[in-house]
């Protein structure tokens, strides 16, 4: 099986909506909704699992965007990767998945992946053991000191940003997951970032610059922007 696991756990306090962003409307559509209709639309996920808020479990079983027969919702963790943890334990409880299943990690918040890095996601998998999206940094980038004193610049063309997706098959994952102590799986925001404590290779895939995060209110104005220019 293929599993869209669909992390909608935060509260989006950066956003500063009261709303959790994931909910929030791009013309007059949720976010999560367009997130979820993205994976529904590529024909090799067989269930789409999103992993909310607790504090919103109702609201989103209610929204009329999520009924579909392929969408399921349980209660997102207290981190990120908690509530991935949470969707796995779910997708083996209750849709009987097991160790080589693939699971397609994303961000609710990411509402433009593509099908063409979904493919790469999934195709990835045959040489790998995980992989995500990626693309080249573009900024110079300061690593700075307690003081604000930029004190190294690591050099540009070695840096890339970290999209989601990230794939993996369920039996890795369980095996990284049990073998890491509570602080490592605190310090790590990503699954690619749990399996490095392992020592497993991270493949880097093609993300794409319009496969944002909406993290501030800013990046509603250019999620509006994509969505007019694909119109
Ligand atoms: N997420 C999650 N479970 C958590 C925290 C975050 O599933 N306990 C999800 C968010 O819902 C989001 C993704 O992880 O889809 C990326 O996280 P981020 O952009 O940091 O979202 P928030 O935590 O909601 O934002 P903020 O940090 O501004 O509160």
């Amino acid at each position: 099986m293929i599993i869209a696991a669909i992390v909608a756990g935060g509260s989006g306090t950066r956003m500063g909506s009261g709303l959790p962003k994931q909910f929030m409307e791009l013309e007059n559509e949720p976010v999560i909704v367009r997130t979820v209709k993205a994976f529904l639309a590529h024909s090799a996920v067989d269930a789409v699992i999103i992993g909310v808020n607790p504090a919103y479990y109702d609201y989103a079983k209610s929204l009329p965007g999520l009924q579909n027969k392929r969408v399921y919702i349980t209660k997102g963790g207290t981190d990120r990767n908690s509530t991935i943890e949470n969707i796995i334990s779910y997708s083996m409880s209750d849709l009987h998945c097991s160790d080589m299943d693939i699971v397609l990690s994303h961000d609710a918040v990411r509402p433009f992946v593509s099908v063409r890095m979904i493919d790469d996601s999934i195709n990835a998998l045959n040489g790998c053991d995980i992989c995500t999206a990626s693309i080249p940094e573009t900024d110079t980038v300061a690593v700075a000191d307690c003081d604000m004193n930029a004190c190294a610049f690591p050099d540009r063309s070695t840096l890339y940003r970290i999209q989601t997706p990230q794939s993996f098959r369920i039996g890795t994952f369980l095996k990284v997951w049990s073998s890491l102590t509570p602080e490592e799986k605190a310090a790590a925001t990503d699954v690619c970032s749990l399996y490095k404590v392992r020592g497993y290779p991270i493949r880097l895939i093609q993300g794409e610059l319009t496969n944002i995060k909406l993290t501030y209110h800013e990046d509603m104005y250019f999620a509006q922007a994509i969505i007019k220019n694909k119109d």
